[in-house]
């Protein structure tokens, strides 16, 4: 008789999987520096690591995935290196289409088009277009994306609207992110050690559930997405409530 895998290899049917996982994907460099390798082998490593963890996500029915892959501060990197990431973003549409198309993933993106060079603008459209249909996964690709950005965004398209201040709730502001309609992450994982949000859906993650993991991105695999999912499962979440007011 073989021995049975290690728990940690699968999902417990008791746990609840987060409908929305929202991944922070962070420590390519330091990967890649570990290893005497040039940043952009630890940004081409990352995306490879992408394959595996939107893979491990349809698997455990997991509703939205968003990743961040380029924050509006990236644009301060090295030319070379933002040319680089470009490039990688590029390559992963080319490569990866049919295949997550076929997966049934839905892909969208959160960010700003504008400033990104017009051939992957056009490859970002033609992934959105392509996949609209799909429905077991979505897929959010936060690039060239900024949490006050955005807020900035939605405040500028409410007076452009004329809303009247009254009429202005929480809801007015959600409709205008590029989230709308995307229930908030549930989960927040951010990988390399940092423990900060870098203005990653500031709004959205209000009462998300943050897990840090000291693992470089190219090295957070589908266990290491278990024990997060494992983890989120022995938190508590109050959303500000007393859950049980006899104790
Ligand atoms: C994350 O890895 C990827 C992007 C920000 C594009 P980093 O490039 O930030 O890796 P570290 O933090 O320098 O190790
Ligand atoms: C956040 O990581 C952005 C992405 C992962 C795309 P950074 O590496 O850019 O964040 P800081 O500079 O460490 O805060
Ligand atoms: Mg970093």
């Amino acid at each position: 008789m073989s021995a049975p895998p290690p728990k940690s290899s699968q999902l417990d049917p008791a746990w609840e999987v987060p409908a929305h996982i929202a991944i922070i994907m962070d420590g390519n460099g330091r990967w890649a520096r570990q290893r005497n390798l040039p940043r952009l082998a630890g940004h081409r490593a990352g995306t490879e690591n992408l394959r595996r963890v939107i893979r491990a996500c349809a698997e455990f029915g997991v509703r939205y995935l968003t990743i961040y892959a380029f924050s509006t501060e990236n644009w301060a990197r090295p030319r070379e290196e933002v040319e680089g990431l470009m490039e990688i973003m590029r390559e992963f549409i080319d490569r990866e289409l049919d295949e997550l198309d076929a997966e049934g993933v839905q892909i969208r993106h959160v960010g700003k088009l504008e400033g990104v060079r017009p051939e992957l603008q056009a490859k970002v459209r033609e992934a959105i277009e392509r996949t609209r249909g799909n429905q077991r996964l979505v897929l959010n690709v936060a690039f060239n994306y900024g949490g006050r950005d955005e807020i900035v965004r939605a405040v500028r398209l409410i007076v452009q609207e004329g809303i009247p201040a009254e009429e202005i709730t929480e809801e007015t502001i959600a409709d205008r992110l590029y989230t709308a309609g995307v229930p908030d992450p549930d989960l927040v994982i951010r990988t390399s050690g940092e423990v900060r949000t870098s203005n990653f859906l500031l709004w959205q993650s209000a009462y998300a559930e943050w897990y840090f993991t000291p693992v470089f991105w190219p090295d957070f695999g589908r266990e290491h997405l278990l024990e997060a999912i494992a983890d989120y499962n022995r938190r508590e979440r109050r959303f500000g409530r007393v859950l049980d007011p006899d104790e």
